[in-house]
């Protein structure tokens, strides 16, 4: 992780661990509390708030503290927090029995081992309801904005799940039977690229497009397809590290997809021809980043955006 990722990611730790931690612990009963805060605190990359706070302009400061946060800023980090709750609660979900049943998430048991099933969902539900209260709070119009933009993505987000599952164990609408059964590789090709565009680039496009609103701007397209082309490139790299890293690297269980027969990048295109993929992808969002608008007297998020896609593209864990 590049040093200048890391001054992102300590400033977005300090105010889960700071203000966050106090909201939530102001919620319903200390359960609740324990298995949300669990797996809210409990690591993770913390690509979504950063790719806001980067989207937004914002520079990290050398003594961050949390509690001493003019309103933009205090907006900018309650924002880029409401993505984190979201995803937590995708992922909290995600590791279900009755979904991928997975029993370890960011190096630790996943929510329902460490306590319950029924905990893990509420946990769950708890982190989604608390994202919009975290973008509603003292709304003005770029809260309402950027409530709209989340709710639409986090929407999305369960439609790609529940496309996910449908693809691996099939639809129980007849009907739509040969939909997730293609059988030329263009369609299912197409069929993976819309499920990756809604279960994981949806949530990747609202960080950009919620920085964009942040930064101040009422057309926030250009960001937003940033953001869909950034978060195809980032589940195909999750896929090709399901395949080729171990589960103690990962913090999460290798070799999962493969076990369940799931379509993935690299059951399409073999692990080369993903590789080669991710780099032809990579590429061209270089691009991309460069024609990016940035708002006069706003530090300019390019090269930033840039050093975060080459970490993307290549990273390990
Ligand atoms: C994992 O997301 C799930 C996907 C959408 C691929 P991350 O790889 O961002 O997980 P954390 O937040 O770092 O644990
Ligand atoms: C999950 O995709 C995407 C979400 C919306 C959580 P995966 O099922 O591939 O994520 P991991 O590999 O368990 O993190
Ligand atoms: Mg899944
Ligand atoms: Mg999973
Ligand atoms: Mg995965």
């Amino acid at each position: 992780m590049d040093k200048s990722f890391e001054d992102y990611v300590r400033c977005v730790e300090a105010y889960l661990e700071g203000p966050l931690r106090q909201l939530i612990q102001s919620l319903g009963p200390p359960e609740l509390q324990e298995s949300v805060l669990y797996s809210l605190l409990a690591g993770g990359k913390r690509i979504r708030p950063v790719l806001a706070l980067v989207a937004a302009g914002y520079a990290p400061a050398e003594n961050f503290d949390p509690f001493a946060l003019n309103a933009a800023e205090q907006r900018a980090f309650a924002h880029a927090s409401a993505l984190e709750c979201i995803h937590c609660y995708s992922l909290i979900h995600d590791d279900l029995p009755s979904m991928d049943n997975d029993d370890l998430r960011r190096g630790q048991p996943s929510n329902h081992k460490q306590f319950n099933e029924w905990a893990a969902v509420l946990a769950g539900d708890a982190l989604n309801t608390l994202a919009f209260q975290l973008t509603s709070t003292n709304c003005d119009v770029a809260g309402l904005e950027n409530t709209a933009i989340l709710s639409r993505c986090a929407l999305r987000m369960v439609a790609g799940q529940f496309l996910d599952l449908s693809a691996e164990r099939g639809s129980f609408l007849q009907e739509r039977e040969a939909f997730f059964q293609p059988h030329a590789d263009s369609e299912k090709m197409q069929l993976l690229e819309s499920i990756h565009l809604e279960k994981t680039a949806a949530m990747i496009e609202a960080s950009l497009a919620m920085g964009a609103v942040l930064q101040g701007h009422e057309d926030y397209s250009a960001y937003a397809a940033f953001g869909r082309g950034l978060g195809l490139l980032f589940q195909m790299v999750d896929d090709f590290l399901d395949e080729t890293q171990d589960s103690s690297t990962l913090g999460k269980t290798a070799g999962k997809d493969k076990k369940t027969g799931k379509l993935t990048i690299v059951s399409l295109l073999g692990v080369e021809g993903a590789k080669d993929e991710i780099q032809k992808r990579h590429l061209a969002l270089k691009d991309e980043v460069q024609r990016l608008p940035v708002k006069d007297g706003v530090r300019n998020p390019q090269p930033m955006l840039l050093n975060l896609l080459d970490y993307f593209a290549v990273r390990t864990s």
